[in-house]
């Protein structure tokens, strides 16, 4: 049997690290027999179709320090904002016009967005009958059964990484508190998002192989692998940018291996390559995100870089087409 039989046959505990590290550093014939094996999979459990997410970035105001996103509270050189219950509503209508049936809400970790959400939540769902998607940071366990209350389907909260020391080195906290916050959401019934960044400093190989380990165990509805983007105004902004390669492996291992998850190819991995996301297709993902920030404020939604990729209607459509993969139908 080779490796890529083992993992499809195996289950995950009983592959050892030496069979993962091989996995995740694939190159060649091996990493072509990995990402065909993970579309097999994404074809027979998830269907090949793509589905399609309009993100709205409602807030960059962030109370956590996180050395690798320019949003951090100490960046004094950003202008901060955050939209109005009416412009966030204005853009859900915009998505649910380009035919997509899910509004991803984004922000930076800010309770203060709770006000605005328990106004737009309720309409969101009820009123244009769309999907809720949070992605606002760590909250409380009441904070996430009230988010369930007023209509929210799902929620990303990435661990980032699994290593305890390098977690908080990096986002000055603990990571139990951020796993922790990953069980609540699940326990009120969100479908859970998370995943890893990969390239970060003095993350090992073996950090790689234990954060798919973790990936795997959170048992999460969508997992997502990200490249590490140098941003301006934060600590990191010299440390080179993550491996494409390790990232679209770690992506397919987790395909074959948890099966049924929506994996976005994030557009981190446009900014390392043109053509990066449909990579990200090849490899078994099987999510694209629009941005329907209106320009003027996606300039100040620094996620990553000065040059970040925004992704359009158009990009997302000429990547699937590329990928020979068609949209997901919503309505
Ligand atoms: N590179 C890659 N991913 C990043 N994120 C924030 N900054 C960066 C960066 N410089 C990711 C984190 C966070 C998500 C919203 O964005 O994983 O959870």
């Amino acid at each position: 049997m080779t490796l890529v039989q083992r993992l499809l046959n195996t289950r995950p505990d009983n592959l050892s690290d030496h069979d993962f590290l091989s996995l995740l550093t694939a190159a060649g014939d091996l990493q072509q027999e990995l990402f065909q094996a993970a579309c097999a999979i994404r074809r027979e459990f998830a269907g090949d179709a793509v589905i399609l997410r309009g993100v709205i970035e409602i807030s960059n105001i962030c109370t956590k320090g996180c050395d690798y996103c320019a949003m951090r509270s100490t960046n004094s050189h950003l202008h901060r904002y955050v939209m109005t219950s009416e412009e966030i509503l204005g853009l859900a209508q915009q998505i649910k016009q380009a035919g997509i049936g899910t509004v991803f809400l984004q922000g930076g970790q800010n309770p203060r967005v709770d006000t605005i959400l328990r106004q737009i939540i309720p309409v969101i769902k009820s009123d244009l009958q769309m999907q809720v998607l949070l992605c606002l940071g760590e909250r409380s366990a009441e904070t996430f059964a009230e988010y369930v209350q007023l209509g929210a389907n799902s929620y990303i909260l990435k661990f980032e990484t699994s290593s305890p020391r390098l977690y908080q080195a990096l986002a000055h906290a603990p990571l139990e508190n951020r796993l922790q916050n990953i069980r609540w959401a699940q326990e009120v019934g969100l479908q859970v998002g998370t995943g890893n960044i990969v390239g970060l400093p003095e993350q090992s190989l073996q950090c790689l192989v234990d954060d798919i380990r973790l990936g795997i165990n959170i048992k999460p509805d969508f997992i997502s692998s990200s490249p590490f983007i140098p941003s301006t105004n934060t600590p990191l902004h010299q440390h080179p940018h993550g491996n494409l390669n390790l990232t679209l492996n770690t992506m397919a291992i987790w395909r074959i291996t948890l099966r049924t998850p929506t994996i976005p190819a994030v557009s981190a991995l446009e900014i390392l390559q043109p053509g990066g996301q449909q990579q990200g297709l090849n490899a078994g993902a099987n999510v694209l995100t629009i941005n329907f920030t209106p320009k003027e404020t996606q300039s100040l939604y620094k996620i990553y870089t000065e040059q970040r990729f925004v992704v359009s209607l158009d990009h997302a459509m000429q990547t699937i087409a590329d990928a020979g993969l068609a949209v997901y139908q919503t309505f």
